[in-house]
């Protein structure tokens, strides 16, 4: 076998030629396709899935229904966005992020996986060209791994004020994650002169281990977590609850 063929991404022979290793593009599913969402008077258009592959972390180039209740709250209580400035963590296709962009003055989404980044910055740039876009934001996507403080610190550089909302939707699903996540929160919220700043995450129950672990997290970061009442409703039959977690 050629060098040439050794690298091809999808197929890889092994020496001993009875394994085939399949690369990671070979699950890659990239046959979007455009979806209309509507929250409250807010119709937004975006390129995802229907369905993703959990494997390679696929799972943002769907919409979950962490993202359908934090846009529901968001559409019924815009005033808690107009002029702010906000960071999304996990954005995936980015419907939040972009629900945001039309009360924001700022928001900047994030993602770690470099698939769903793609997909994300094509999402951007569609709303930025549509007629419906109605945008007053600054709309743009980073990379962010939760943890990753070079990461984190790249984007604070461009963005040295800081955020006043920190968004989450639907990102509590795998128990190792969820440390690094609140890392992550902690180190927004106490940036310098954002003593007002908020992280609101759209928790959807899953496992009573992982109702047990988000709560726990904020504790042992030392932050503050509330139910945002009256939020805790039933979403694609599971339950769901808006949190506000403050320092
Ligand atoms: C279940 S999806 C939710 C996507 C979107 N927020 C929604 O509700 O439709 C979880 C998202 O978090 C991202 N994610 C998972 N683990 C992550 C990590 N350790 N750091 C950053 N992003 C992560 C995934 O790539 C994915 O986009």
């Amino acid at each position: 076998m050629s060098e040439n063929e050794l690298l091809k991404p999808d197929a890889i022979e092994s020496d001993d030629d009875d394994t085939v290793c399949l690369g990671e593009s070979f699950f890659i599913d990239n046959n979007y396709e455009l979806a209309t969402f509507t929250f409250g008077s807010h119709v937004l258009h975006l390129l995802c899935l229907q369905s993703a592959s959990t494997d390679f972390d696929l799972t943002g180039q769907l919409v979950w229904p962490g993202a359908r209740l934090l846009n529901q709250y968001i559409s019924n209580n815009v005033e808690l966005l107009q002029g702010s400035s906000a960071l999304e963590l996990g954005s995936g296709v980015g419907v939040t992020g972009i629900l945001c962009s039309r009360f924001c003055h700022k928001v900047v989404l994030t993602d770690h996986n470099d698939e769903v980044l793609k997909i994300l910055n094509k999402n951007i740039e569609l709303h930025k060209s549509s007629e419906d876009s109605n945008s007053c934001a600054a709309l743009s996507a980073e990379k962010l791994e939760w943890g990753n403080s070079d990461q984190l610190d790249h984007i604070l550089q461009k963005h040295p004020e800081g955020f006043d909302l920190i968004l989450g939707a639907d990102i509590c699903f795998q128990q190792n994650s969820v440390p690094p996540l609140f890392d992550t929160v902690k180190q927004l919220l106490c940036l310098q002169g954002k003593e007002r700043c908020r992280f609101i995450l759209a928790y959807v129950s899953r496992s009573k281990m992982m109702d047990v672990m988000v709560t726990k997290e904020a504790i042992v970061h030392g932050l503050q977590i509330n139910e945002v009442e009256g939020s805790r409703s039933v979403i694609s039959n599971l339950e769901g609850v808006i949190y506000e977690i403050t320092l």
